[in-house]
């Protein structure tokens, strides 16, 4: 959470900075701030969104050319201008961003106030930023010394960046457990939580690592350990394109990453499903095959949309692989003391590889002997560095918060992963191996065809719009389908949406079905059909709306319907790669209508870097 930028070089920094943040508001967008160098120390803090900031700096004199900015996701003090960064040290000499959570800050309040600090935030980061302070007059040292005694007291996450009043040549940063990635150009260097904001100026970057901090000039990179020793930087080329992270004529990125998909979903099949020659090349996987093979059990560990993606991958592993598999949301794993044997493997399945709890809880089990496998989508993001082996999921850079086309991505890998696994087992027979080969490669095609019927999905939401609850429900396969419509309606439409599982519907959420209650059926063609249509009939007895997602010449279907959406069909391990996608159509249609921000929906943020 929280979006940090930074630049020093020799041109202008606020522009690098603002436009920048605009970038990066998808991880927090309560509050924002830039401290530039400029006749001594400025600092500019403004509640809102970015637009709010740089609205209120309009016809100032902002020239600098060193500067860090900061767009905030509250944790500690609610979103003001105060409790936005940069915060500034009580002696005047340093203004500090900070991205991540200082566990024993309230320690270090209590020593400070001892000492007659007073605080003018309610938050961690100020006292972080005192505490840097106060050592460094004390013992007269170098920032960057300050800074390590400093970190060498902390627990918890951070990436900070210092700007020093007396150093305006000089940025300090430092990293444990939140992204930081530097820019490295001509005579200048741009820092970020990711690469979004440095595109443009420079493909060559530095993905800082965990305890290690940078000393920044304009031609100089040094990186250091907490122990002060040198490290090397080593500079990775970015394979992304500026229009990636652009809205390319689309109203918001979601609606621009939802119709993304047929194009992402063949991206991450690229180069590895060949159905002709009957293979899947993923070599991270081929690496660690027989381990997976031979595994007692599988745990998938996740959050979010990502954890729905597990789910969904459970159903096809055990079908394909015959290996007994758990989703865990990372949240409690990383906290229960699980029994992780030797041998057992995880997978952790994360969007933007940054996920503090996913992150921490595979570290836990990789020390415990697991085998961990990141599906993740950000290239060179801690979770795929954290991993034994993995695959990415290649759908490009996704903004909108709410998650549309790295889940379709994840299922495109996790099926890879259990086509290949199931086949060198023999528990997958080879016709149906070829078969299901097939099918995957058709399914880009087939979801450019579904993506044709979005109009009538804007009439959907419109007629549907003003609903107070939906309630979404599925079997098999179908069933997280059903959670991640729920959760989609939910964090963009603010309608109160519960996903369950078509027949456990019977034991709770039933009560709640009279006419005004829209209850969404995924009910495409499978093994499971026929139940889901006594389910249906449940609700329809009860005179609930129902809005289903089936398959063409589904009559039975069409009989107890209100409203349905028609997907082409697919073989059932495959449908849930379809069926989401009149979700995410609805949930963003229905939000739009509600004159809602789709791609910032309040409270939320992309990449949760906090536990
Ligand atoms: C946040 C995002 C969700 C995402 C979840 C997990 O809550 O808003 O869209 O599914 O984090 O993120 P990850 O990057 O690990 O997939």
């Amino acid at each position: 959470m929280c979006g940090i930028v930074a630049y020093i070089g020799q041109r202008e920094a606020y522009p690098i900075i603002l436009k920048g943040l605009k970038r990066l508001e998808y991880r927090g967008y309560d509050s924002a701030g830039i401290a530039l160098l400029n006749g001594g120390l400025k600092v500019y803090k403004k509640k809102g969104k970015v637009a709010n900031l740089e609205e209120e700096l309009q016809g100032k004199d902002l020239h600098s050319n060193i500067g860090i900015g900061h767009t905030r996701w509250a944790t500690h003090g609610e979103p003001s201008d105060r409790n936005a960064h940069p915060h500034t040290a009580a002696s005047g000499r340093f203004a500090m961003i900070h991205n991540g959570i200082i566990e024993n800050y309230a320690q270090l309040k209590q020593e400070l106030v001892n000492k007659g600090y007073v605080f003018h935030s309610d938050t961690d980061t100020e006292v972080l930023l005192n505490f840097i302070d106060d050592i460094q007059k004390n013992n007269n040292c170098e920032p960057e010394e300050a800074v390590r005694i400093a970190l060498k007291r902390v627990v918890g996450a951070y990436v900070i960046v210092l700007l020093d009043r007396e150093n305006p040549e000089t940025l300090i940063a430092a990293r444990k457990g939140s992204p930081l990635v530097i820019g490295v150009g001509k005579n200048e260097h741009f820092l970020a939580s990711d690469a979004s904001p440095i595109i443009e100026y420079t493909k060559e970057v530095v993905y800082v690592n965990d305890y290690e901090i940078a000393i920044i000039r304009p031609d100089e990179l040094i990186l250091k350990n907490l122990g002060n020793e040198r490290q090397t930087p080593f500079i990775t080329k970015l394979d992304m394109e500026l229009a990636a992270i652009e809205k390319g004529g689309y109203d918001h990125f979601m609606l621009k990453e939802i119709f993304e998909q047929p194009q992402t979903i063949y991206d991450c099949l690229r180069g590895r499903l060949d159905a002709t020659a009957g293979t899947i090349t993923m070599s991270g996987v081929e690496k660690y095959a027989e381990q997976i093979m031979n595994a007692n059990r599988i745990v998938m560990v996740a959050c979010g949309t990502s954890w729905h993606a597990g789910l969904v991958a459970e159903y096809i592993f055990e079908e394909l692989c015959r290996i007994n598999v758990e989703v865990e949301y990372a949240s409690e794993f990383r906290y229960r003391n699980p029994v992780i044997n030797p041998g057992d493997v995880i997978i952790a399945i994360s969007q933007s590889g940054e996920t503090a709890d996913t992150l921490v809880a595979i570290e836990n089990a990789k020390s415990k002997g697991a085998i961990i496998l990141g599906v993740v989508n950000v290239v060179g993001s801690s979770i795929s560095r954290a991993s034994h082996a993995g695959a990415y999921t290649h759908a490009g850079p996704e903004i909108g918060v709410a998650s549309t086309k790295a889940f379709t991505a994840q299922l495109a890998v996790l099926t890879m992963i259990a086509l290949t696994i199931g086949y060198k087992k023999g528990t997958l027979g080879q016709q149906r191996y070829l078969q299901l080969l097939k099918e995957l490669e058709a399914i880009p095609e087939k979801v450019a065809t579904l993506l044709q019927s979005v109009d009538q999905i804007k009439n959907l939401a419109e007629k549907y719009k003003d609903a107070q609850d939906f309630l979404y429900l599925g079997r098999g396969y179908n069933f997280p389908v059903a959670l991640e419509g729920a959760l989609k309606l939910k964090e963009i439409s603010y309608i109160h949406a519960e996903g369950y599982p078509a027949a456990e519907m019977k034991h709770g959420p039933i009560a709640l079905v009279d006419e005004s209650l829209p209850v969404v059926f995924i009910a495409t063609k499978d093994s499971y059909h026929e139940k889901v249509i006594s389910n249906m009939q449940e609700i329809k007895a009860r005179k609930g709306m129902v809005i289903s997602v089936i398959n063409e010449g589904d009559e039975q279907s069409i009989a107890l319907s209100n409203d349905v959406i028609v997907v082409p069909e697919a073989d059932e391990i495959l449908a849930p790669m379809l069926s989401v996608i009149p979700m995410q159509l609805l949930a963003y249609y229905i939000g739009v209508a509600r004159g809602l921000d789709v791609d910032k929906p309040r409270n939320l943020a992309k990449s949760v870097t906090v536990e």
